[in-house]
């Protein structure tokens, strides 16, 4: 096996050159990736110098659900996706509920945290009594990094040493707690984070006598509990009704608890739930330049605090009242990372008013919400598949290269039809057989 070094020293051209004589890439189909190239120089160096080992760029479609109303506010929301009848049915459940007093949010906290990962040889109870003058020497090392930050309202809120010793031989834990204000923080966390164990691992106290402080690693943590928002929907019962007349308002009402405690009963249900929530949070979180991974991480993680993986959403029952809400933890920001360099993610910023960060962690999660609601709402009315193939219609039609005329005979016909693959494959068939 022959080991390739220098691919990254290589310009574009080259790259791809490498490729195609590498791979089954063909020369016509590399020249396509030009096709996606921004046509202005300085737009095309911000993706060309974003990543490593840089080849083109990978359009994603991008649409807007409107009439989100969050805390009595509209919204325009941006999202990114490649599944077809997501936005449709953000919207749909955007306009249901805006009719009926919008979506309520709150930012329960944004704390964020790291750890300086280490082990130290001597005795708990010796590190644990210095710590506070530790501390004090490790928190001053930060002051020129987070000098910046305090400014804006953020910085260092608390410092602790853990002691994990009777988890694994001599290892120790600093934990570190921060606010970032509107960045999500990642850079800022982990330069505070590494300068803190720099200074760590040279502490006089710690390193003498036969002791040494061993540095394992310095990062911060993308489990979030601290950094929460609520976001929930609430109306009278037969409020319901609109969404679809097959069911009465309190059979919908019952069916959809149902379907939300199986959730939070059985896994393989709840991670289909929770997905649905995601097709909305990624979304937007895509179209804001946010780490989707990370919040995946974070969120998944939140669903199991109570031991059990569950959904993220509850709902509750009265006699008169249904309230549907969902919690999760969204470490999130609209400054830093790619917020200020990515074009679209700029304009996205602009179409939804240049919010914080506190304002977009509502918008997202209304987002989820809407999303998930849509999602459970079709379940337990007509299925998803009447609305999802309907709106798949095009991928198959593109799948098929039809061209104008077919596509509108296929739209025309298949409107009160379900959809299917072998349906639509047929139905064009058909019309080019009889050419
Ligand atoms: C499809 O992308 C998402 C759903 O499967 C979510 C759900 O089942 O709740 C419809």
């Amino acid at each position: 096996m022959t080991v390739f070094s220098g691919f990254s020293k290589l310009n574009r051209g080259q790259r791809i050159n490498y490729i195609v004589q590498n791979s089954l890439l063909n020369g016509s189909e590399a020249s396509g990736l030009n096709d996606y190239l921004a046509p202005n120089e300085n737009r095309q160096q911000v993706f060309s110098e974003m990543i490593e080992n840089y080849i083109g760029n990978f359009p994603l479609p991008m649409g807007v659900v409107t009439n989100m109303v969050i805390n009595d506010e509209t919204f325009i929301v941006p999202f990114v996706t490649e599944e077809s009848s997501v936005i449709a049915a953000a919207s749909k459940a955007a306009k249901f509920w805006a009719e009926r007093g919008g979506f309520k949010a709150t930012v329960q906290g944004m704390a964020k945290k790291g750890q300086v990962h280490f082990t130290w040889n001597g005795k708990p109870q010796f590190i644990k009594e210095i710590f506070p003058v530790i501390s004090e020497k490790l928190l001053n090392a930060t002051d020129v990094l987070t000098q910046k930050m305090r400014q804006r309202g953020g910085g260092i809120t608390a410092i602790h040493l853990i002691d994990k010793t009777e988890e694994l031989t001599d290892y120790y834990q600093i934990d570190v707690s921060f606010e970032t204000a509107d960045a999500m923080g990642a850079n800022f966390i982990n330069t505070c984070l590494e300068k803190i164990s720099s200074v760590l691992q040279n502490i006089n106290e710690l390193n003498s006598g036969g002791y040494n402080v061993e540095i394992i690693m310095a990062i911060l943590s993308n489990y979030t509990p601290d950094c929460v928002v609520r976001c929930w929907v609430e109306c009278p019962l037969e409020k319901l009704i609109g969404w679809n007349k097959k069911l009465s308002y309190n059979s919908f009402a019952t069916k959809f608890k149902q379907s939300v405690d199986i959730a939070n009963m059985d896994i393989s249900r709840a991670v289909t739930h929770n997905k649905g929530i995601f097709n909305g949070i990624d979304a937007v979180l895509l179209a804001t330049g946010n780490d989707w991974r990370a919040t995946s991480a974070s969120a998944h993680a939140y669903a199991s605090r109570d031991r059990k993986y569950k959904g993220l959403t509850t709902v509750r029952l009265t006699e008169k009242t249904f309230t549907y809400e969902l919690e999760l933890p969204l470490a999130i920001g609209t400054v830093g990372g790619i917020t200020g360099i990515h074009p679209v993610v700029k304009n996205s910023l602009a179409v939804l008013k240049y919010p914080d960060a506190r304002k977009l962690m509502m918008i997202v999660a209304a987002s989820g919400l809407a999303c998930n609601f849509a999602a459970i709402a079709s379940l337990i009315t007509t299925g998803i598949q009447e609305g999802h193939m309907k709106m798949h219609l095009s991928n198959i039609l593109n799948k098929l290269n039809a061209n104008l005329l077919e596509s509108e005979r296929a739209n025309s016909y298949f409107t009160d039809k379900t959809v299917s693959y072998t349906g639509v494959v047929e139905f064009i068939q058909k019309i080019r057989e009889k050419k």
